[in-house]
């Protein structure tokens, strides 16, 4: 079972493209797999072709202690499953701001509804900041995937999204390890791009060894800007189901199988750890 918060706080990274379809791809591996969107834009809902109309069913009601995680999420394909969100989510930050225990809200809402066991995967698409929603996303995962715009500054905003990691890690999640970072809107042959990845791999062979992105690992399937998935979401379907024949549907499929190849090695890790 692995637990993933897609994160990046700088907005169109790919976060949610990277989300819905690493989701679909596994789902259509056999996993069984639970997509929650975390962010009140609900594009990852609207990308999977669900319109949650106001008041309806959605994670907003978790937050706000109106229903369980059960009642909101649905079945959206075989072995794929949506906890939808909706603009109402926008006032969770407000409404919480005295709350105790507000971190631990969705991971409480997780463990009482025993997901961790239903699903192989939960996958969450963080929102592009670090507020509330983002910290319970990183305080019931045990993995962060950061999808990364290769340019010039990508490198200066990743340093503070492993400072967040190591913060949470520290105070609420020990278990918290960010694992991949995924090379998103990737424009091949440029030589910005091969550098700021060249620049990325040095980073990460420099780091500290316990720090809890040392094991991370930038994914070799790069995914290339692609139109086909730009226009995907509109059409409410994942790579595969709108344009299976395209270098997008052949990137995730490739990411998707990378993602896979690291579940030995993880279950492998975490029994290690157990013993
Ligand atoms: N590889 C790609 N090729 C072409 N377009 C892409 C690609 N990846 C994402 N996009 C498009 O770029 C825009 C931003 O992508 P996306 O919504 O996934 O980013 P995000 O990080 O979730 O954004 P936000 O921070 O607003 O949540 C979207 O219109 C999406 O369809
Ligand atoms: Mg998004």
């Amino acid at each position: 079972m692995r637990t993933i918060a897609v994160m990046n706080q700088k907005g169109g990274v790919g976060k949610t493209t990277s989300s819905v379809n690493l989701a679909a791809g596994l789902a259509r591996q056999g996993r069984r797999v639970c997509l929650i969107d975390l962010d009140p834009q609900a594009h990852a809902s609207l990308h999977l072709g669900v319109e949650v109309a106001s008041g309806a069913h959605s994670i907003y009601q978790v937050f706000a202690g109106a229903r369980g995680f059960n009642d909101i999420c649905q079945m959206v394909g075989q072995n794929l499953w949506l906890a939808p969100s909706d603009l109402d989510l926008a006032a969770t930050e407000l409404e919480l701001v005295d709350a105790q225990g507000r971190e631990f809200i969705l991971r409480t809402a997780l463990q009482t509804a025993a997901a961790y066991e239903k699903f192989d995967y939960i996958i969450m698409d963080c929102p592009p900041s670090l507020g509330v929603l983002t910290i319970n996303s990183l305080s019931s995962a045990s993995e962060v995937f950061i999808p990364l715009q290769p340019h010039f500054f990508a490198l200066q905003g990743l340093s503070k999204l492993f400072e967040t990691t190591a913060l949470v890690a520290r105070r609420l999640n020990r278990n918290l390890k960010v694992t991949g970072i995924m090379l998103c809107l990737y424009e091949t042959g440029t030589r910005l791009a091969g550098d700021v990845t060249d620049d990325l791999m040095m980073f990460l062979n420099g780091s500290d060894p316990h720090a809890p992105w040392a094991q991370a690992k930038v994914f070799q399937s790069r995914i290339r800007r692609n139109i086909k998935l730009a226009e995907a979401p509109s059409h409410g379907q994942s790579i595969f189901d709108y344009a299976a024949g395209s270098t997008g549907s052949q990137d995730y499929q490739n990411l998707v199988q990378e993602v896979i190849a690291a579940e030995a090695a993880l279950s492998g890790g975490q029994t290690r750890a157990a013993a």
